[in-house]
């Protein structure tokens, strides 16, 4: 059976909360303070860009329930490449889809991740489901330590598969707070932990996009060997500015992307 379009965001938000200790507090905290009501901006999704898995299969069911493809970006220092997706609708969240170029890790690492891409069924890839169906793979630790060295973005989907990797408060819909520096005091205020990579707001007015973002925090995964407490996913709040036409900027900005995808990083407090 087929889901709509929003059962699918709900499917993923769900999946998400099970990964994101911080969310479901952060959401409700918010929630409260506007009348129940929180809009997403984006929902983020990472891959490798092997064929049986890359970006344009991830994007399938968001293309197929009508997204269009808009601005696609390079992190040459991540080896990423990224493309979001918008609704016409544009009460529905805009979906951020990078994929890692394999080819650009050392040998060890490429043979690791071909090695997990091997086992994924093409069946799963065509569930509408595939981009929250978790990890379709077995994984020992060394395997995932290996990953990590060379990229916290490789050893991310390594270990948890095909997630949500964050979900994004509009500020712009939020009655309650209308700068983010002061949405940023309140969740430091609760006990939140922010990712600070280039400061605590990345971009700036001048670039029509200010984002911060939650760390993530550890949970348990299992693996082949035993269990790691390792950065699950993380929760991001972005405030967009009017373009010249006086319609609210709808991309990305590169340079604050790159910062933002260290939140999931291990080796960040240290
Ligand atoms: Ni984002």
């Amino acid at each position: 059976m087929k889901l709509t379009i929003q059962q699918l965001l709900e499917t993923m938000w769900q999946d998400y909360l099970a990964l994101t200790p911080d969310a479901k507090p952060i959401h409700q905290l918010f929630a409260n303070l506007n009348e129940g009501t929180v809009v997403n901006d984006h929902i983020a999704l990472r891959t490798f860009n092997l064929d049986k898995v890359s970006l344009d299969k991830i994007a399938r069911p968001f293309v197929e329930a009508g997204y269009q493809e808009k601005d696609d970006y390079q992190f040459p220092a991540k080896k990423l490449y990224a493309r979001y997706f918008q609704h016409p609708d544009y009460t529905l969240p805009k979906v951020f889809i990078s994929e890692l170029k394999v080819a650009e890790l050392p040998d060890n690492c490429q043979k690791i991740i071909h090695s997990l891409v091997a086992q994924v069924s093409e069946n799963l890839v065509d569930q509408q489901t595939f981009c929250c169906s978790g990890r379709p793979w077995q994984l020992n630790t060394d395997d995932y330590q290996a990953l990590a060295a060379e990229s916290e973005y490789a050893s991310w989907v390594a270990a948890h598969g095909f997630r949500p990797n964050h979900f994004t408060v509009s500020i712009n819909h939020l009655h309650s707070h209308n700068d983010i520096h002061s949405l940023n005091q309140l969740l430091l205020d609760n006990s939140y932990a922010l990712n600070s990579s280039g400061g605590l707001v990345k971009g700036s007015p001048e670039v029509l996009l200010e984002q911060s973002s939650t760390l993530a925090k550890e949970i348990e995964v299992n693996f082949d060997d035993g269990v790691l407490a390792i950065p699950g996913c993380y929760y991001e709040f972005a405030r967009r500015y009017p373009m010249a036409d006086g319609q609210l900027y709808q991309g990305f900005v590169a340079a604050s992307a790159d910062k933002i995808f260290e939140s999931t990083d291990a080796s960040r407090e240290t």
